[in-house]
């Protein structure tokens, strides 16, 4: 399980209670507050939400607690389906989606929820993705060709290699691995993390790049990719069940192997 630690502008007080009244299957839910207008400090907030009412999912209370309890509280969210990744936070101590996150396998009786672990909050459970995003970026994340384009299809991919995309591709980029990695809360000024790591390796093994060298040699930076010390946080918290580790690891077996060339 990814170790929980507080957002960085944390220094949490209790906030307001919210009773259910006349609740026939209450659930709590402990939910982080910060507003960056009110010039208030960061609070939790206590929420009582009417199971019988509420649907099966986190988000579903979430959604729930802003319809009908507090329409301040503010979090992401689109596609309610572990498609867009945008519901990502810290729900039970663990970096996950909120969508497909079931309270009924949270094991807290007050369900703790917070923003993903050492990032920058814009407002209660919005994380500042900023920087990741520029990560994103800089690791150029389409198809970079040398050879100009066949004029009568596309380029193809035998099904073999098409294998080797498997378990890169469902990235949806929620950002729960690499907010639970120690080596990245520490080092993400320099350090790429576990998601933009598996995303260039994602590039690295596509045959129908013709950029890998380059791609590597980007790579190849005392911070960028070797700041990974095979923690593991990220495969344990990824909530599409990838292994960025792994990925990582393979980025690594390429750069000995050209190595010793
Ligand atoms: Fe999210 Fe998993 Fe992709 Fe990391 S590897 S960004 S946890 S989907
Ligand atoms: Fe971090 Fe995962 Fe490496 S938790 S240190 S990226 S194995
Ligand atoms: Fe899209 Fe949760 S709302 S992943």
């Amino acid at each position: 399980m990814a170790e929980f630690t507080l957002p960085k502008n944390s220094q949490i007080q209790q906030g307001r209670h919210w009773p259910a009244q006349g609740a026939k299957q209450p659930r709590t839910f402990k939910v982080y507050r910060w507003n960056p207008d009110d010039g208030m400090k960061p609070r939790v907030d206590t929420y009582e939400v009417d199971m019988a009412t509420c649907g099966p999912m986190v988000l579903d209370a979430l959604i729930k607690i802003k319809n009908e309890i507090d329409p301040t509280l503010t979090f992401r969210r689109s596609c309610r389906e572990g498609i867009c990744g945008s519901c990502a936070m810290n729900i039970d101590g663990t970096n996950t989606l909120a969508c497909t996150k079931a309270i009924d396998d949270c094991a807290k009786a007050d369900v703790p929820i917070y923003p993903l672990p050492h990032m920058d909050v814009v407002k209660d459970l919005v994380p500042d993705l900023t920087h990741f995003y520029a990560q994103y970026a800089s690791i150029k994340p389409w198809i970079r060709t040398q050879t100009p384009a066949p004029t009568d299809r596309e380029r193809l991919q035998s099904p073999t290699d098409r294998k080797k995309l498997d378990g890169l591709y469902e990235c949806i980029l929620c950002a729960c691995c690499s907010t639970s990695c120690p080596s990245y809360w520490w080092n993400g000024e320099r350090y790429l993390g576990p998601a933009i790591l598996l995303q260039a390796y994602r590039w690295i093994v596509d045959s129908r790049d013709e950029d890998t060298g380059a791609r590597l040699d980007d790579l190849e930076d005392p911070f960028k990719l070797y700041r990974c010390h095979t923690i593991m946080n990220c495969t344990r918290t990824c909530p599409k069940g990838l292994n960025p580790a792994q990925a990582i690891a393979e980025t690594k077996k390429l750069m000995l192997e050209r190595r010793a060339l």
